[in-house]
């Protein structure tokens, strides 16, 4: 359980009628009220385009929060976070409306004893993001003085290299950078978390967390779903910029990043850039066969029903080449890792939602046992990271009998079962640790450097190649290339 939050706010939500604030901020906010952990000095202001008032805004709230928080709403603890919430219309990019919105959170100051203390959270198209961030500073609403004012920007931070370091600029020509959060919410997941307690945490697992042990690490973040209604954003993301460049990096980089020297936040990210500027680029000769995209087309299901081709949704060009699948084999050029694959593989409308992180040991010898006769399997162990959260380890052991043959056992934890509601969900976390000041769960600028730099790689070859879309089924594991790819190393996907 964590410790109530004593730091007096306002909370300012830049898109307030958006799906991140309904489906994500709000409800996490009234888990935090109901956790107890949202101090009475503590405001919501939202801000949208939409003419509401707060009545109305409070109101359509509700049905939010009764869908997407993990409690049963609580009338009392409803009232008690909906009474702080207030809304502002505004057209975002225009200036004019920034010296009222500044007015009505300096007169809420006074009010609720907030202390000038203001978290701006970004929850808007990346294009707002700097007429905000310059508004903001052209009213004076960044100050610093005798209190704090903080920034959170959601993703996605550019859309390539040169893009990301303007917006990196920009932000930090008005906010000094420990006052900067960047959010990648998978850093909020309790199971990379855990990641690092695993790791570090146990002899066993450690010693043996290098090339020399493991054969290969594979990672995979499925979904069932499609593009949903994200096509004007999804379009010109795909999978390789909506998921490889954030949340796959960064649970790559907590897999394999040299242990910090401490748990302060700076060292943590310290190892992680090190880890990324270690991956190897994807020159075009290197990249070839080991990149595969897809993009799914479409699919009649057992009751009849059709599921669209990608290029049959809404908003989406009818010949657009834009990847809802991607899959890679990469190597980091490293001691640890030097000549060992890493795959990931991200994609929608996959046959579950799941993400994962497997590795795979290396076999022994076939000397005693023999795989063929035997049925002896390498050792796995499985990082389960959603929507199951656990550990386990498979190994060989004997089938009971007169005979050698083999049986696969599994030793295995399961981090959900043991802690059900008792862990925050993302958001709940990321938004306490930005009140707190915690920065350890937020990306440094140096990490999202050195991911784009590594993805900006991909991209440029892509822009060489012709792809012959669409090239997989909705229900299945992506392209048949994405198998092709680890059956040349004598590999296969661990499908949990
Ligand atoms: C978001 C992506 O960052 O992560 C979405 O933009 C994706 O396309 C989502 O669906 C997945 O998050 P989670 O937590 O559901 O795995």
């Amino acid at each position: 359980m964590q410790d109530r939050i004593r730091i007096p706010c306002i909370f300012t939500i830049f898109g307030g009628t958006g799906d991140l604030t309904r489906r994500k901020l709000i409800p996490a906010l009234y888990n935090m009220s109901v956790d107890g952990l949202l101090p009475d000095e503590f405001m919501v202001v939202c801000v949208g385009r939409k003419p509401l008032s707060t009545q109305e805004y409070r109101d359509s709230l509700l049905a939010s929060v009764t869908s997407h928080s993990c409690y049963p709403v609580r009338t009392d603890i409803w009232e008690w976070l909906k009474e702080r919430i207030h809304y502002f219309r505004m057209n975002l990019p225009d200036p004019d409306g920034y010296s009222s919105l500044k007015a009505r959170l300096d007169d809420l100051d006074e009010k609720a004893g907030t202390q000038g203390n203001r978290l701006f959270y970004l929850a808007v198209a990346p294009s707002l993001f700097e007429p905000v961030i310059l508004n903001l500073h052209r009213n004076r609403m960044v100050t610093n003085h005798g209190s704090w004012q903080r920034v959170v920007i959601e993703k996605p931070f550019g859309r390539d290299l040169k893009s990301a370091a303007f917006l990196n600029s920009v932000i930090e020509s008005v906010f000094p950078p420990e006052n900067i959060f960047r959010i990648d919410h998978y850093l909020g997941k309790e199971m990379l978390r855990n990641l690092m307690v695993i790791r570090f945490g146990n002899a066993v697992f450690e010693s043996i967390w290098n090339s020399r042990y493991i054969d290969n690490i594979q990672i995979t973040a499925a979904e069932t779903e499609g593009v949903e209604n994200r096509s004007g954003y999804y379009e010109s993301s795909g999978a390789l910029r909506d998921m490889l460049q954030n949340h796959l990096l960064q649970l790559l980089a907590l897999v394999a990043m040299e242990p910090p020297i401490s748990l302060d936040y700076r060292s943590i990210r310290d190892e992680k850039v090190k880890f990324l500027r270690s991956l190897l680029k994807m020159d075009d000769e290197a990249f070839r066969g080991h990149v595969i995209r897809g993009q799914y087309g479409e699919a009649l299901l057992d009751g009849g029903k059709t599921v669209r081709a990608y290029r049959q949704e809404a908003g989406i060009d009818p010949e657009s080449n834009t990847e809802t699948f991607i899959a890679l084999g990469i190597q980091a050029g490293n001691f640890r890792w030097g000549g060992m694959p890493f795959y990931l593989r991200t994609g929608k409308r996959l046959p579950k939602k799941t993400t994962y992180v497997v590795l795979e040991f290396k076999s022994m010898p076939e000397i005693l046992y023999f795989k063929e006769y035997s049925g002896m399997q390498p050792n796995l162990l499985e990082i389960r990271i959603q929507p199951e959260e656990g550990v386990s380890f498979s190994f060989n052991a004997k089938k009971p009998g007169p005979g050698n043959e083999i049986n696969t056992v599994k030793m295995d934890y399961c981090h959900s079962c043991d802690y059900e509601n008792n862990t925050p969900e993302s958001y709940e976390r990321l938004i306490a640790d930005a009140l707190r000041n915690d920065q350890t769960l937020f990306t440094s600028w140096e990490e999202i450097e050195a991911s784009w730099s590594f993805v900006d790689s991909i991209a440029r070859s892509w822009e060489k190649e012709t792809v012959s879309f669409p090239n997989y089924i909705p229900g299945t594991w992506g392209p048949t290339a994405s198998d092709e790819l680890l059956a040349r190393y004598r590999h296969h996907w661990w499908n949990l």
